[in-house]
């Protein structure tokens, strides 16, 4: 089992905000919605574990932890949500403990249930940055296009915050520029 931490209210907003729309978007590209949903609902599960605790979570469970990972480990909240579904709450469905693990960084390929839950996470009506609204509206009619661009909005917060980049992001950007590419 997963020690879980309760959720802070603003977090807990957050998750059902990233599931209504979720459930929206799923509607949109003919993807189970309730499926959908739910990853909203877990995606963040694992969010309130404190940091030091995440690395031997991760290692206990066989979730790679590499150089990135080491340094923030933050970035294992998405794949320690996934584990904590299947362990506390017994759901096996490997599309939906997918989609919560790539929230976080994204995957060099994504199925459409891991865009949407991705573009939901960033762009849900509770995120209030420049351009939120018209990435998310842009998530309905070109979900592609809106992936691409949240990847350049995250690669370029954390150039700007002085983070590093996780090599999974830019070979989720370095995949989407490649002319043969079909996400
Ligand atoms: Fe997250
Ligand atoms: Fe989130």
């Amino acid at each position: 089992m997963i020690p879980l931490k309760p959720l802070k209210e603003k977090r807990m907003a957050h998750c059902v905000s990233v599931a209504k729309l979720c459930y929206d978007l799923a509607l949109a590209y003919d993807v189970d919605p309730m499926r959908a949903y739910l990853c909203g609902v877990f995606h963040d599960i694992a969010r309130e574990i404190p940091e030091d605790e995440m690395i031997p979570l991760a290692k206990a469970r066989n979730i790679p932890v590499g150089e990135a990972e080491r340094r923030s480990p933050l970035l294992l909240h998405g794949a320690l949500a996934a584990a904590a579904m299947a362990e506390n709450y017994g759901i096996g469905d490997e599309e939906m403990l997918n989609a919560v693990r790539r929230h976080t960084v994204g995957a060099p390929a994504m199925t459409l249930l891991d865009k949407i839950l991705f573009i939901a996470d960033k762009t849900e009506p509770l995120r209030v940055y420049d351009g939120a609204a018209s990435l998310r509206e842009l998530a309905f009619t070109d979900l592609n296009r809106a992936l691409a661009l949240a990847v350049e909005n995250e690669i370029r917060y954390c150039e700007e915050k002085g983070y590093s980049v996780h090599p999974d992001t830019l070979a989720l950007r370095q995949r989407r520029a490649e002319p043969t590419e079909i996400l």
